[in-house]
Order: structure tokens, then sequence, then C-alpha cells
């Protein structure tokens, strides 16, 4: 440890989910140990996320009860392990967190990777910070994987990267059983249809591809009351309503595209064309584009894909594996959004504070939420 030191602190309160269902139970824990790599943060607010709640609900992707849930998060570091020199005591970051012990971020303080964190845009409160990370991450893995975007405000390609053009169907594959990939070469895309723009993730995604790729047209699907932010606030070109029958979306994104012809790439930032007469969101390809179909993994089921669609099932921690800057995603999204380019994507709600609020909060938010990501202050 170089910086601060855990022997000497107090120990820390955990919000654990004791089994699936719940109840959660606050629990005293001593302090966290650092490993090389790794801080320690004091959680000053927590972003809930669909997966807090499937993860208690479901047990989705729970190996052991109890549990520590939470993702996101925003505080201030109180230790830093050896080798960890970008960070020190003191500086307020965000981060994302990770389910299970120590990482998890619904307890008092948290230690993750320092490649996890960044320093807190002095615009953002830690309520707003905290509700970004994982969103912002799953975007650029959905643009970087899923349609081979390289994304300018992360490191330059090397020389070399680009030349190997993968098979978008291993992209599929689980990345952290393989080496990371080259950086596919540019795909030559026109148009993106964004299945759910003005949810945490497509918001992001909407920011993101307008910054790589000012010329391309970006096409939302959304409820009309977010209609402005997505377009006017985040820079799609026009969006459509999510609530007509999934047909209906197909016809009126193939007519807002280039030459009315359909998209070449899909974004589906929540599973919108998941089963049944959902598949039809899929007539919004161009026939002869390279269909490309990058989705958010929302579930542990794989969307069916018609044939000639190269699908690509995307999970948030894939944008560190990423080459063409992946490793830095986070660490350079602070820059990113002092810079004026990237915007907090939703609006927040704060829910509660303290961590006995996070459980109420997951079941607002599992009645469904709009444009709003749901945050608790600790
Ligand atoms: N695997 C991962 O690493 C990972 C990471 C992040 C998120 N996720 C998953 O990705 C999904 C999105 O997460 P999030 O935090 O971005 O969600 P969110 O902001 O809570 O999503 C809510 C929004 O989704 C929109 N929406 C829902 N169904 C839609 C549909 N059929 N078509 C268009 N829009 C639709 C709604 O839009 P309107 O209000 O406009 O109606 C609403 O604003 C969740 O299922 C989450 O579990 C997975």
């Amino acid at each position: 440890m170089s910086q601060g030191s855990s022997s000497a602190r107090k120990g820390i309160q955990q919000y654990v989910a004791t089994r699936k269902g719940g109840p959660f139970q606050l629990i005293d824990a001593p302090y966290p140990v650092p490993g090389p790599n790794e801080i320690c943060i004091r959680n000053r607010a927590v972003g809930l996320n669909a997966l807090d709640w499937k993860n208690l609900h479901f047990g989705m992707m729970v190996e052991n009860w109890p549990e520590i849930f939470g993702i996101d998060t925003a505080g201030v570091v109180e230790v830093v392990g050896e080798n960890v020199t970008d960070i020190k005591a003191g500086d307020a970051v965000m981060s994302l967190a990770g389910h299970g012990g120590r990482a998890g971020a619904f307890q008092d303080v948290t230690t993750v990777p320092a490649n996890y964190a960044c320093r807190k845009p002095a615009a953002w409160t830690f309520e707003q910070a905290a509700s970004v990370p994982i969103c912002y991450l799953t975007a650029v893995a959905t643009i970087i994987k899923g349609l081979g975007v390289p994304l300018p405000h992360l490191r330059e390609p090397t020389k070399g990267e680009g030349e190997a053009i993968p098979n978008l169907d291993d992209l599929i594959s689980p990345i952290a059983t393989r080496p990371p990939q080259h950086l596919p070469k540019p795909a030559q895309i026109n148009s993106v249809l964004v299945v759910g723009g003005s949810s945490g993730v497509g918001a992001c995604a909407i920011q993101l591809l307008r910054n790589a790729l000012p010329n391309l047209v970006i096409i939302s699907t959304n409820s009309p009351a977010h209609k402005y932010k997505v377009t006017s606030g985040l820079g799609a070109n026009t969006w459509v309503d999510r609530n007509l029958k999934p047909s209906e979306i197909a016809k009126a994104v193939q007519d807002a595209s280039p030459q009315g012809k359909g998209v070449d790439a899909i974004i589906d930032a929540v599973s919108g064309a998941q089963g049944g007469a959902n598949k039809a969101i899929f007539d919004s390809f161009r026939p002869d584009g390279p269909k490309l179909y990058s989705y958010v993994m929302t579930s542990m089921q794989k969307v069916e894909v018609p044939n000639g669609v190269k699908a690509a099932m995307i999970y948030g921690r894939m944008a560190f594996q990423t080459d063409g800057g992946g490793f830095e995603a986070m660490t350079r999204l602070a820059d990113f959004v002092d810079k004026g380019d990237f915007k907090l994507p939703v609006e927040i709600e704060v829910v509660g504070k303290g961590l006995s609020a996070i459980g109420g909060g997951l079941e607002k938010l599992r009645r469904g939420v709009s444009g709003t990501k749901l945050v608790v202050s600790l």
C-alpha cells in the first residue's frame, strides 16, 4: 500500500442480500485491504441498475449467497494499493464496481482495480457521477466490439491494429476466455438504429457515436417524452416512437434512413428485438448492408437473429478488453466530459440516503423508470 493505510481504519458496513429474493441486511465488516493496482473508495453515492434487482430476484449472476450488489459508485479514495500512481487518497472519483464481496458498491467502502475509476468531473455531483459508469462502458463496448467503430476519445489505434478483419460471429464468444482481439477494421457504417435511445446505455451510445462519426445518421427509438433529449440533447438525427408495433417501427426507421433503404447497424440497448413480433425490428436493416446487430446482454438469453445478421452480445466489462483504448475507457471519461463532448446521459432521481434506502430504490426501479437513473446518497 503506497498511500493511506487500511490497518488503522475502523470497520465498515455492508448492505448484504442474504438470499435470493432478499431481505437485505446491514452487517459490520473489517476495513478492506487493497491489492496491487487496487483502490478503496468511500462511497458517497451509488447508482441502482436493473442488474441489481435481477440478481436479487433471479440470482442472475450470483454464485454464492449472501452477496453484495451494486455496480456503480462515486466517492472519495481512501487507500490505494501498490503500483497505483494516477489516483491518490483524497481524490473524488466515479467508478465501476462489481457485485461480490469487497467489489460491490452497496457498502461503505468499495475496492476495485484502479482502471475502473476516473476523476469525478467537477461539473457533476457524486450522485450524477454514480449514475454513469456501467452504462457508459457498455455503450463503449457496443460500438467498438459490436460495430467495429473506434472511439476517438480513447487512444488512437497503434500501428498494425485494424488490419485483421475478425469474424463478427466470434464477438459473441465470452471475451474472458480469449485474449483481446485486434480492433476490427472500421466498418462502413452510414446509419445506425439505437433501440432504446433514452435508456442509460442508449443515451451514452448516441453521444459516443455522434462524437466518433459526425456524419452518421442516427435514429433512436424512445417514448415521445424524450424526443428532444435524444435529438437536440444527445445528437440523434431523428426518433421513432418505441410504442409503435415492431413492424411499424421498422417501416418508420427505413423511411428515416439514407435513401429509405434501411440502416447498416442496430445497437439494441434494451434487447428490444428479443422474441416474437419484436423480430420485425430486424426489417430495419438495409437488405444489402452489413447488418451489424450489437445488443446489450439483459438476461441470460441470447437474442435470436435472422440469417445474415452479424450479432454481438455485449456486457459492460468487455469495454476494458477491447483494443483501441478500451483498458482506459474509464480513465479517459473525465477529460471527455470536461471538454463538453459527453453529457450526463439521463437525469437522476435521488431515492434516499443511506445504505438502507437501496432496497426500496431497487423495488422502484423494478417497477420501471423512463429516462431516469435512480441513485442513493450515502
Ligand atoms: N450486461 C451488462 O453489462 C449490462 C450493462 C448495463 C445495462 N444492462 C442492461 O441493459 C438494459 C438497459 O439498461 P439501462 O440502465 O440503460 O436501462 P434504463 O435506463 O433503466 O432503461 C429504461 C429505458 O428503457 C427504455 N425502453 C425499455 N424498453 C424499450 C423498448 N422496447 N424500446 C425502446 N426503449 C425501451 C425506456 O424508454 P422510454 O422511457 O423512452 O420509453 C426507458 O427510458 C437493462 O436491461 C440492463 O439490465 C446490461
